[in-house]
């Protein structure tokens, strides 16, 4: 699985600990920025992991901000992606059976860094459920298909 992740000034330092998760588990990634806690805008590092996802380039992308809102609002304007905001287990687990979301976006400001790893591992680790959700996937895209 390849994941591209970016965060901006708010998300940098969980990022990092992200990063050193993944490497450690030996997922591939790369990452799109920031790369300090100087005050950036977040649409600027959603868009590249936005669109490295909803070209196939990437499997998975992860966007952190202060509260999770900003990258997950502006991911989800990239046709393609399914961008969950998550800040509990049962969600990062749910979201990948019901929407096979393909970016999870998340708050440093929100949660600590204990839970958001737990959350990246379930989310990482959840295969998407099919079947009726398939459908509902699938009529999210038809909504795109017709704006
Ligand atoms: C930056 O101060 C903050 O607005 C940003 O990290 C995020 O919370 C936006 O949704």
């Amino acid at each position: 699985m390849k994941v591209a992740i970016a965060a901006d000034h708010g998300g940098y330092r969980l990022k990092e600990e992200i990063k050193s998760y993944l490497q450690s588990a030996g997922i591939e990634y790369q990452d799109f920025g920031c790369n300090c806690e100087d005050a950036v805008d977040y649409p600027d590092y959603a868009l590249p992991v936005a669109e490295k996802v909803a070209t196939g380039a990437f499997d998975r992308g992860i966007l952190i901000c202060g509260t999770g809102i900003g990258m997950s609002i502006a991911a989800n304007k990239v046709k393609g992606v399914r961008c969950a905001l998550v800040h509990d287990c049962f969600t990062a687990k749910a979201t990948r059976e019901h929407n096979d979301s393909n970016i999870l976006a998340m708050g440093a400001r929100v949660i600590g860094p204990g839970l958001a790893l737990e959350i990246a591992k379930i989310w990482l680790g959840t295969e998407f459920s099919g079947g009726r959700h398939l459908r509902r996937v699938e009529k999210i895209k038809e909504i795109e298909d017709n704006q």
